[in-house]
């Protein structure tokens, strides 16, 4: 638990004056379109390197003068267009580099030429410093491997000429966002027998606590007088006892009534259906959705965002032994529904009908539900897109705006309804596996039919919560927080209408 709010101490503040002074180095990324005069009229030492260099603000140019006159050294950093997402990461990436290649501690980023970036750019540059700096080392003893963020700077501050992308609030925004990133990272990346059902209850009511969130948790027995059968189903075969957390966030007069959604199997081992040792190895992520909701929570109540939210979070963990629930069972849901188990490694969508069903209920204008849920949408997307499914286009259309905005990308797949035929069981209404070809659709299809017909859109983030080398985004393999940032936009949209 003492892992869930160990943040970065990196401080990226706003600066209203240009200070030159208060730091050891200045960045100037220059843009291909962006005046040069502007750079020169303040560092005019820079016009001969420019020349010499024949210096065009291209993405992979860089330069490192060391200013005699300012005493301190100059980092320039091509930038291109810097009208595409990649772009941005890109500069932002060449930034932090920089910074660390000159052990450079305190940093001003100083955006000298009129900037052309957009206002979504400038969230998703100063998103990346943050989580570039994230690491997970709580369990490095002794003998520290040489540290990732050793050389990282400690101080960050962003200067810029007008237009004003980077605001003051924009900067307090993204600290407090990604430190709902990082609370999910810490989640999921701490080991599977420690962030057990117990660990992640634990992390719910000190969320709650913080906020004043309302909380009710059923363990075993409220699970049973509540027929939430799924989720005790799953979580039989382990002496951890499975949850249902409820956690609500309620302001004064919302302007929507959100319910969110998030798998929590902190170890998916397959149960009686073993996975096999390579895709057992980092079964402890496939508790990303819950652990993003949760990420969610603390942060919407922390930006004290104007619309009402309910998240539910089945928490079970997912193993073989003689409580184990088994291949031929059947399960009858809530809304009378039945499901035949054709394979105890398709828990997800078990615990996540009964977690729906519990949403629905509610009534919320809509639902988004967030799961590792199959190996099928990975090998459609890989690791950098997550599988968006919904029955409402408005809803799906406010999330793939939100991939947009934060980079945290999505692709829609249909549902098709003649597809519902393969996800019929034999002897009873439905089955949990063996659907053949397009299983991540199938297993969205699965979903809808506990939705209460009520808008639902559901985001199968099996590739994209969990990395096991890095990629273009997270210099880090491991848990990425994938979902936070996305969710928390689409939820901003919902206040901005
Ligand atoms: N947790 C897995 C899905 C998963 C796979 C997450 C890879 C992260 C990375 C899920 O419970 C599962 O095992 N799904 C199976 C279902 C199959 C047995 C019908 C799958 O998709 O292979
Ligand atoms: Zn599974
Ligand atoms: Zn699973």
């Amino acid at each position: 638990m003492k892992h869930l709010n160990a943040f970065v101490t990196m401080k990226i503040e706003k600066k209203r004056k240009l200070l030159i002074d208060a730091a050891d180095a200045v960045v100037l990324p220059v843009f291909k379109k962006g005046k040069t005069s502007a750079v020169f009229a303040q560092y005019p030492e820079l016009e001969f390197f420019f020349k010499t260099h024949k210096f065009k603000g291209a993405p992979d140019e860089d330069l490192a003068v060391y200013s005699g006159t300012m005493q301190k050294l100059l980092v320039v950093i091509g930038a291109g267009d810097c009208n595409r997402m990649e772009d941005v990461v890109k500069l932002a990436k060449k930034t932090i580099g920089m910074l660390k290649k000159h052990k450079v501690k305190t940093a001003l980023i100083h955006f000298s030429q009129d900037v052309p970036l957009e206002k979504h750019f400038a969230r998703v540059f100063i998103d990346y410093l943050y989580i570039s700096r994230y690491s997970f080392d709580a369990y490095k003893g002794q003998h520290k491997p040489e540290n990732k963020t050793k050389n990282f700077p400690s101080r960050v501050q962003l200067y810029c000429e007008p237009p004003r992308v980077f605001s003051a609030p924009l900067l307090k925004e993204r600290e407090t966002v990604n430190a709902g990133v990082t609370a999910a990272r810490n989640l999921v990346n701490e080991p599977p027998s420690t962030a057990n059902p117990g660990y992640l209850v634990e992390a719910a009511r000190k969320i709650a606590a913080g906020f004043n969130l309302g909380i009710k948790v059923s363990r075993r027995k409220e699970l049973e007088e509540s027929g939430l059968k799924g989720i005790l189903a799953v979580g039989h075969a382990s002496p951890h006892e499975p949850a249902l957390i409820r956690l609500s966030y309620s302001p004064r007069g919302p302007v929507k009534t959100v319910a969110l959604v998030g798998k929590a199997i902190t170890f998916d081992s397959g149960g009686l259906n073993l996975k096999p040792p390579g895709a057992m190895l980092d079964m402890k992520s496939d508790m990303g959705g819950g652990a993003a909701v949760l990420g969610i929570m603390d942060t919407a109540a922390r930006l004290e965002l104007p619309v009402a939210i309910d998240a539910y979070i089945p928490v079970a963990e997912n193993m073989p032994g003689g409580f184990a629930y088994k291949p031929g069972d059947i399960i009858t849901f809530a809304n009378k529904k039945s499901v035949e188990i054709v394979n105890t490694d398709a828990e997800g969508r078990l615990l996540l009908a009964d977690a729906l069903l519990m949403a629905a209920k509610g009534k919320p204008d809509f639902i988004i539900e967030m799961s590792t849920l199959t190996g099928s949408v990975s090998n459609a997307l890989g690791d950098g897109i997550a599988g968006l499914m919904g029955t409402n286009q408005p809803l799906a259309a406010m999330l793939l705006k939100a991939a947009e905005n934060t980079g945290e990308r999505l692709w829609q797949l249909p549902l098709p309804i003649d597809y519902r035929e393969s996800i019929k069981g034999k002897i009873a209404d439905l089955k949990n596996a063996g659907y053949g070809k397009a299983s991540a659709i199938k297993a969205g299809l699965f979903l809808t039919e506990f939705t209460g017909g009520l808008p639902f859109a559901h985001i199968d983030m099996a590739g994209t919560a969990f990395l096991t080398k890095p990629n273009s985004f997270y210099p880090q393999e491991g848990a990425t927080g994938f979902g936070v940032r996305l969710v928390l936009d689409a939820l901003n949209q919902v206040c901005a209408r």
